[in-house]
């Protein structure tokens, strides 16, 4: 039967399923009058290069976190550079990370002389796939950088085991994880060392700003000395990183503004509540797409586990439920309807110029290979999960608020398209004619 005007797609000239969405339910970061009275108060104190309100931050996030240590930064590209140098990367050292990730999460190992790495993806969690990262191990391999890709944890059971077996570091980037938990442990405590981002868009926002989280002393002490020269009399105690103290090891300071601390140690309180509504919010709308045909939200069911804030939530595509059709058109069309719909906003790095090419030193040779002892280049197709990852899962509605209505409405609009996906697929073999 053709559908009604009001039944017919939005694509196609037919009435759009979301007729108005109130945009405050993706607002973010949510900044309260008690965020702003902080960030003021740091402002009129003439403090902002100071660092008691970060020490303050500090303690709160460690505690939140269940670790002993954390250490702030301008953002989560120094803190993820500085994890690197704090677990002993060295030149010449190999580091095994997700080929589908942010740039940040592998790039400063460059800046180390160290040598990315790229394995594949677990195709249901989009986190390092464990048996990729055991055939890319070799003689130089030193860490592994795990990735908890848009919330939902990695296995670190199984890569956790794999480190002890070949004495590797683990470093853990929590950037679009911060409060989701891995079997009762925080994503960031489980590693030697965990380092994330606070940008504006992230979970845990605070403006820019970043953080890294430790258990282990040794490693606190390297990251103070790597970047934060300030605290260097005061926090180390090894006698070999007190010879050198008073200059930052890594050559560049890495103080976070007061301004992003005081309003990181507000943020901290509202966190916990903040999670919960989004979760709530998110499988309202696993619930809302049950049994629609071809999409599915991707979550964590485990005991002990969570998807923290969930950052971009991702749905899994499959087209083969839907006549073949590609999901950009798919995402098109539920579009039209005045819904949310993003592809993934990350490419795969194995094959990106930047470390297949780029010789930033002047050395001759890509820079990522300099000092490598086996080319660890990739040729197209050796990580297939990466590579095609784009066409198979996409991002659903970044729901704040737990608002019923709203989030029914965006449900109604991926069920609508996911129903009519023949339809979809007529009308291109019509103008194709
Ligand atoms: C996974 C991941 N790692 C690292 C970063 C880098 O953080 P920043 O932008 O704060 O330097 C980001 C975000 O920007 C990210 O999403």
């Amino acid at each position: 039967m053709t559908p009604g005007r009001a039944g017919r797609l939005a694509v196609l000239g037919g009435e759009r399923a979301v007729a108005t969405t109130d945009r405050r339910i993706f607002d973010w970061p949510q900044w309260t009058p008690e965020h702003r009275e902080a960030m003021l108060a740091v402002i009129d104190s003439g403090g902002t290069s100071e660092w008691d309100v970060t020490l303050q931050f500090e303690a709160a996030w460690a505690a939140y976190n269940g670790v002993e240590y954390a250490l702030a930064y301008p953002n989560g590209t120094a803190a993820l550079q500085a994890a690197m140098f704090a677990v002993g990367l060295q030149r010449g050292d190999e580091i095994i990370g997700p080929a589908f990730t942010y740039w940040a999460s592998l790039s400063p190992a460059l800046t180390l002389g160290a040598i990315s790495v790229f394995a594949d993806l677990d195709p249901e969690s989009l986190c390092l796939d464990p048996r990729s990262v055991a055939a890319k191990i070799g003689p130089r391999t030193r860490a592994i950088m795990v990735v908890h890709y848009n919330a939902h944890p990695a296995a670190m059971d199984e890569l956790l085991a794999l480190a002890r077996q070949h004495d590797l570091r683990v470093i853990e980037d929590v950037s679009r994880a911060q409060g989701s938990l891995y079997r009762g442990t925080m994503c960031g405590a489980l590693g030697d060392v965990g380092a994330l981002s606070m940008m504006a868009r992230k979970s845990f926002a605070i403006g820019e700003g970043g953080m890294l989280v430790t258990r282990d002393r040794a490693v606190y002490e390297r990251a103070v000395a790597w970047s934060h020269y300030e605290r260097h009399d005061s926090d180390l105690t090894d006698p070999a990183l007190r010879a050198i103290s008073g200059i930052p090891l890594g050559g560049v300071k890495g103080r976070l503004n007061q301004v992003a601390a005081a309003c990181g140690l507000v943020e901290t309180r509202h966190y916990p509540a903040r999670l919960r509504e989004i979760d709530a919010a998110l499988r309202r709308f696993a619930e809302g797409l049950a049994g629609v045909p071809g999409v599915r939200l991707r979550a964590v069911d485990e005991p002990g586990s969570s998807m923290g804030g969930w950052y971009y939530p991702v749905v899994h595509y499959e087209a083969a439920a839907l006549g073949g059709l590609p999901l950009a058109e798919f995402g098109r069309a539920v579009a039209a309807e005045g819904a949310w719909w993003a592809p993934l906003p990350d490419r795969p790095l194995h094959r990106h110029p930047f470390f297949q090419q780029a010789d930033i030193y002047g050395d001759g040779q890509p820079t990522r290979l300099v000092g490598a002892t086996r080319d660890v280049r990739d040729a197209d197709g050796d990580l297939p999960v990466s590579e095609t990852i784009r066409e198979r899962a996409c991002m659903g509605p970044w729901f704040k608020h737990d608002w019923a209505d709203q989030i029914a409405a965006q449900a109604t609009a991926w069920r609508k398209v996911a129903e009519q996906a023949d339809t979809l697929l007529a009308a291109r073999a019509a103008a194709a004619d």
